[in-house]
């Protein structure tokens, strides 16, 4: 990717609330070059698209904004993953991959996991709350969504610091232009990811527990014996797809939440005065900055969509993120207003791929916003205010929030 065109995606990650506006406005599809997709803008044409499953395939829905290097690829051969997943399967493949999960992120599988969502939200904001300041992306946005879902998952909490490592490694490879030194050594880091996923594979095949991850073996390989190598890939593709869901998605609108409680304070004391507000203020987090943005989706035969006519095989960018500041839909979609009615937004997606980890993820949201309204309800932006969002339309977020109180 030539400089200009990297300057150009960069600009559209960090703020691509523009484009959007220009694209609902525009008559039918607009084509974006930097996406090398037909942007899908409109609430009604993202709720069609995602009604649509079988014209509008999956199977690309994670497509990589880059393209990793044949070295990087090379290296990436070493490891275990590159197999369809849940998010990139259609019709009964999907429903395979999918079954174990509804399973293990029902209400009372969630429900049994809120003690420990609430006793480390508490045990983090120990850990700052002496200081006086905190920079609340590392010291908290990333920590508490890690541990939930390696929890839930089944992971030694020892290792989830190397997993979440791991996976921040396979997000810049496939979705930040790298030069190629810099791509063979997130190449490694994802291979030893694999690594580490598949003992732990292996070790639930040995002696399967009550976790998640003991569920997907059994549902994606039922007959006993020794995993296969294409099982032991099936498996290691899916555990990390659904580490990497679980938790950089929620590390996202815990930051962008307190981002704009911050940025427009009456909210924030708003919130710590109205506590039963929490409801509204975590479904407005939610649509005001979707996590994530938009995934893809790539036509299985010729569909003609707002007046645009897609070819069979054309790319479309469902973006959620601008369906959610649709005025159709929403009334001041672009005021961020925690006081608003909830309505219904797609930030967990709609329809046979709509996200199955959304109870988990509203309630770490609302544990969270209740902690800190009632402890530290002087929260406010240290002197230089917030700073920039990370450059990904796959979670959005700030890249720092420094805080005092
Ligand atoms: C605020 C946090 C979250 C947001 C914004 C979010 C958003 C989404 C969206 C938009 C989709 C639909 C993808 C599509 O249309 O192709 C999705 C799917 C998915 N999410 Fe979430 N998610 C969040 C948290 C979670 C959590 C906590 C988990 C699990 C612990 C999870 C697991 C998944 C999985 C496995 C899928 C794929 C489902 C399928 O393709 O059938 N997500 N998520």
């Amino acid at each position: 990717m030539d400089r200009e065109a990297h300057d150009r995606l960069d600009a559209l990650q960090r703020d691509p609330y523009p484009l959007y506006a220009r694209a609902r406005a525009a008559e039918g599809l607009t084509f974006v070059p930097e996406l090398d997709a037909w942007l899908v803008a409109r609430d009604a044409d993202v709720r069609e698209v995602l009604r649509r499953a079988d014209e509008f395939s999956s199977v690309q829905a994670l497509r990589p904004d880059v393209i990793p290097s044949p070295a990087a690829f090379a290296v990436l051969a070493g490891g275990f993953g590159g197999q369809p997943t849940v998010v990139s399967s259609d019709g009964p493949a999907h429903q395979r991959h999918r079954a174990p999960l509804n399973r293990g992120l029902s209400t009372g599988r969630v429900g049994e996991l809120l003690p420990f969502v609430a006793r480390r939200s508490a045990e983090l904001i120990d850990e700052f709350e002496p200081h006086g300041t905190v920079e609340l992306v590392e010291a908290y946005a990333r920590r508490l969504p890690s541990e939930v879902v390696g929890r839930l998952i089944g992971l030694d909490p020892v290792d989830v610091p190397a997993a979440v490592y791991g996976s921040n490694r396979a997000e810049q490879l496939l979705f930040r232009p790298l030069p190629e030194d810099e791509q063979i050594a997130a190449a490694h880091d994802v291979v030893e990811l694999h690594h580490l996923l598949d003992s732990y594979v292996r070790d639930r095949r040995a002696a399967p527990r009550d976790d998640l991850l003991s569920g997907m073996v059994e549902a994606l390989a039922p007959e006993p014996g020794e995993l296969t190598l294409d099982q032991r890939h099936e498996l290691v593709s899916n555990v990390q797809n659904l580490f990497i869901a679980g938790h950089l998605t929620t590390t996202a609108v815990i930051g962008t939440a307190f981002l704009h409680l911050l940025g427009d304070r009456r909210q924030w004391e708003l919130l710590c005065e109205q506590p039963e507000s929490v409801h509204s203020a975590v479904e407005e987090a939610l649509r005001y900055d979707t996590a994530v943005q938009g995934f893809r989706r790539t036509t299985t035969r010729e569909v003609t969509l707002s007046g645009t006519v897609l070819p069979a095989g054309s790319v479309v960018f469902v973006a959620y993120g601008s369906a959610n500041r649709d005025e159709q839909r929403h009334e001041r979609p672009d005021v961020f207003d925690i006081t608003r009615r909830p309505t219904r937004h797609v930030a967990f997606g709609y329809g046979t791929h709509g996200c199955p980890g959304s109870q988990l993820a509203r309630e770490q949201l609302r544990i969270t916003l209740e902690l800190f309204s009632r402890r530290l309800p002087g929260l406010r932006f240290v002197d230089e205010g917030p700073g920039e969002m990370l450059p990904t339309l796959i979670h959005r977020a700030p890249e720092h929030l420094h805080l005092t109180w």
